[in-house]
């Protein structure tokens, strides 16, 4: 059996909470003679700038180019609220992502059927929802430059941020998002503000382009704020939604709600195919380091979980073990296993090792 080299991240606030469980997880299915890995671990965020000066060091960003795949816990949280922009927790996120080139930002949104009831919404628009956001993690407003804040004569200050995208960025992600339609549903939807932004006039000109090669699959473009909204009136009318790096961060969050909590939102960060097949990655929940539960085994770990089966289908080819491992997250959950953010009001909860033994378990039940 092939090892595949992993760099575990766990960062700050609950990502080293959900990281072990993600740890049991590997363990099982080295155990099981199902998955192998050698894993090495690291500091990124906040806990790397107490132990370095920075949120990310270059060696750390050497180990990170070097594994198979990366897994990220989260960064970030109020003990480094007053450190210089350039160096605060987020920012060696960021950096992995840039450096790496992990331009295309996979984030599914599924409302596992024992979680109909925990939506914000309620059960007849989310049962079934199976939506996959194609988010642009490497361009946008998040790395455009000029990004300052400079004063003025009178004493005041002005803020720049430059929203910036190329035909090339564009289309790299439109063909994301309509190879990943092929194999779903055949629809894709593009969300950008070409009303009010020039960037949004090039996004739906680029995405309409690469449509052209992709007839069997149908195309809808819709303004971004009408799709936040369209998100809770109607989610299910989605199937592959692409957007760029600011809309895709909001729109995830959104959707993550629709599932029952943002603690059920995994994610596959990933680069360019190069001419060996292979490509880097980098796997990480869509929540944050949660710092008003941290520490306390209150975090719900399957999105971290789920984050270590897009790993396997995504980074491995190990698409069966992900749906073993998916199919754990199922088992589990229509168990009864409920960590408090997904567990109904008055109800009794586990933790978030109590969430790690219940997938472990279902694992281990499914295999026999
Ligand atoms: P957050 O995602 O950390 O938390 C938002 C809310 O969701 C909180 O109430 C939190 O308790 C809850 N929540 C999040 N994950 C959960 C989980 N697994 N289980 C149960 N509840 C969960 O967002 P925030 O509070 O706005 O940000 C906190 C910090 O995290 C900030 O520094 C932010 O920059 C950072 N952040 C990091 C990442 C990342 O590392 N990928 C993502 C988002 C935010
Ligand atoms: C996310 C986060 C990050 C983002 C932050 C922590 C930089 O919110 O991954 O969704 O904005 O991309
Ligand atoms: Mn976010």
């Amino acid at each position: 059996m092939t090892t595949h080299k992993l760099l575990l991240l766990p960062g700050d606030g609950i990502g080293p909470e959900v990281m072990a469980e993600v740890e049991k997880v590997i363990g099982f299915l080295g155990e099981a003679g199902i998955a192998a890995f050698e894993t090495e671990g690291d500091l990124v965020g906040g806990c790397a700038i107490d132990a370095h000066g920075v949120p990310l060091t270059d060696a750390a960003l050497a180990r990170a180019e070097a594994a198979d795949a990366v897994l990220l816990g989260a960064v970030g949280g109020p003990k480094w609220a007053n450190v210089a922009y350039e160096i605060r927790p987020e920012a060696g996120l960021l950096r992995l992502r840039k450096d790496l080139g992990l331009f295309a930002n996979l984030r599914p949104a599924i409302c596992y059927p024992a979680l109909a009831e925990a939506s914000a919404l309620k059960r007849e628009l989310v049962e079934g929802l199976d939506i996959m956001i194609v988010r642009e993690l490497t361009g946008g407003v998040y790395f455009g430059e000029p990004k300052e804040i400079t004063t003025l004569a009178d004493g005041t200050k002005r803020a720049v941020d430059t929203q910036v995208y190329t035909t090339g960025e564009i289309d790299r992600i439109a063909r994301v998002a309509f190879d990943l339609a092929r194999k779903r549903s055949g629809r894709v939807a593009s969300a950008e503000k070409h009303n009010v932004m020039k960037s949004g006039v090039l996004w739906k000109e680029v995405v309409t382009q690469v449509h052209a090669e992709y007839a069997d699959v149908a195309l809808e473009h819709v303004l971004a704020d009408n799709c936040a909204m369209q998100l809770v009136r109607r989610p299910k009318q989605y199937d592959v939604l692409v957007t760029d790096n600011l809309f895709g961060d909001v729109l995830s969050d959104v959707a993550a709600m629709l599932t029952g909590s943002l603690g059920m939102l995994p994610s596959a960060s990933l680069g360019a195919v190069d001419a060996k097949g292979s490509r880097k990655a980098l796997y990480e929940p869509v929540h944050g380091s949660a710092p008003d539960i941290a520490g306390r085994d209150l975090a719900n770990p399957l999105a971290m979980i789920g984050s270590l089966a897009m790993a396997l289908r995504y980074s491995f080819g190990l698409g069966e073990a992900a749906d073993l491992l998916d199919g754990a997250i199922t088992d589990a959950l229509a168990g009864g296993a409920r960590t408090r953010d997904i567990a109904p009001e008055g109800t009794r909860a586990l933790g978030t090792a109590g969430m790690g033994d219940a997938v472990v378990a279902a694992l281990k039940a499914r295999i026999g």
